[in-house]
């Protein structure tokens, strides 16, 4: 099987590598790839924003699966581009992809299927959705209802604040086109996990849940990022717990998806609030996290490319995939001043080190090559380091043993990942 994988971070470095570990795997292309996926797959510099060059890429290849990491194309409708080019593709169509690229379908979808999640108003005017949040009262949720690279969600303790914050998405329009509606919710309270599914378009296989961590600083301080960390599993999600996502809200999304012709293909990945009244859906993403799945993929006992390939082209409900028995927990390095203004080019030391100890493996996110061939910084999150353990304190204690091997003074860590269970 030939297999193109779109993206080039440490979600699809997490990717290639399971992908090129599979018997089915005759060759593997990355566009665009990095220094480190460059190890597994031959990298092609294509964007995966550039959707026809992509489609180019895929024809030229003769690719028998394109997996697509990133939700930008998604949403774009590089999926819908492949199909119609006769190859397979794994990620859901630009309608399917509206389940992450606008929170007001999502929430009407939710209200369409009795799928739990807070509750909402969404508008096309700044003065209704202050009119609504002034019934709701403080505190409460303002979300841009676009993409918004992990912002446009802005938390309000006071309704002075909501009124800011829907200036900001609705006049001042800080989060462009994705503020040309607002959502306005119910900001509801309890543990966060996140859970991913496989789904073919009318079936769903339960994949496993994650915690993960945003703000950039130690003790969840400081402003938020992609993602600073993550771990598989987590105690907050149980089996009753996962069958009461499944059942609540996973199922009844890819049925009503299905029923109203955006049958969606890929992962869904749902941002879970475990409140009092059960699971309820603050997001959908219709890809896999980042960072993750470098701890879902690195579990797995099985060869995820014959899933992958369902998932794509139908049949999931014979997949089955089975999982180790052991934990994951990866932490992000990044380059100081991140999610701020920082330094690309600086040299990283050490990693094949790191890579070569016991039950740890090193993915890059923003990785480069420079004249000499150092490796060096090439992005904000730049490597992701993941240990393997019997439990999360031992995969803990091996990530944190391969960070300590990496030579980079200019990058930076959280200490305390995975640290409070
Ligand atoms: P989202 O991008 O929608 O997942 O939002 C990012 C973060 O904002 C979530 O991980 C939550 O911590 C928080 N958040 C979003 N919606 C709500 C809500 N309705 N109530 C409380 N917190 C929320
Ligand atoms: N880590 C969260 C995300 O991928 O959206």
């Amino acid at each position: 099987m030939k297999v193109l994988v779109v993206g080039g971070g440490g979600r699809e470095h997490a990717l290639c590598d399971a992908i090129a570990g599979s018997p089915l795997c005759t060759d593997l292309v990355c566009a665009p790839g990095n220094a480190g996926i460059a190890a597994v797959a031959r990298c092609e510099s294509v964007k995966p924003e550039s959707t026809d060059a992509v489609v180019d890429l895929a024809v030229r290849e003769k690719s028998d699966l394109v997996v697509v990491g990133p939700e930008a194309p998604l949403v774009a409708g590089l999926v819908d581009r492949l199909r119609a080019n006769g190859i397979p593709a794994f990620g859901p169509t630009a309608a399917a992809a509206e389940l992450e690229g606008s929170k007001a379908f999502m929430k009407d979808l939710c209200r369409r299927h009795n799928v739990p999640t807070a509750r909402y108003g969404r508008f096309g005017d700044a003065a209704s959705a202050r009119a609504y949040a002034h019934d709701l009262g403080a505190p409460l949720v303002v979300k841009a209802d676009g993409l918004a690279a992990g912002k446009g969600v802005i938390l309000c303790n006071t309704l002075e604040e909501a009124d800011d914050a829907i200036d900001s998405v609705m006049v001042r329009r800080d989060f462009g086109a994705a503020g040309d509606r607002v959502v306005v919710e119910e900001r509801l309270s309890g543990p966060e996990a996140s859970f991913f599914a496989l789904v073919d378009g009318e079936r769903a296989l339960p994949l496993a849940a994650a915690q993960d961590y945003k703000a950039v600083g130690d003790g969840d301080t400081g402003p938020n990022t992609g993602g600073m960390g993550a771990f598989s599993p987590t105690p907050r999600v149980d089996a009753a717990t996962e069958k009461r996502v499944m059942d609540e809200i996973i199922d009844p999304v890819v049925k009503g998806m299905a029923a109203e012709g955006r049958a969606f293909t890929g992962v869904l990945f749902a941002g879970l609030m475990l409140t009092e009244d059960g699971p309820k859906v603050l997001e959908f993403n219709v890809r896999f996290g980042d960072p993750e799945c470098q701890v879902l993929l690195p579990r797995l006992a099985d060869d995820i490319l014959p899933v992958l390939a369902a998932a794509a082209e139908g049949g999931i409900e014979s997949a089955r995939l089975a999982w180790q028995d052991r934990a994951a927990l990866t932490v992000v390095l990044a380059a100081r001043g991140y999610p701020g203004a920082y330094d690309k080019g600086t040299v990283i030391e050490g990693v094949a080190d790191a890579a070569a100890l016991d039950d740890a493996a090193v993915y890059h996110a923003g990785t480069a090559r420079d004249a000499e061939g150092n490796l060096v910084a090439a992005g904000g999150r730049v490597l992701n380091v993941t240990g393997l353990g019997p439990d999360l304190a031992s995969a803990r204690e091996r990530a944190y043993a391969a960070v300590d091997t990496i030579r980079w003074p200019e990058g930076f860590c959280r200490r305390d990942i995975g640290a409070a269970g």
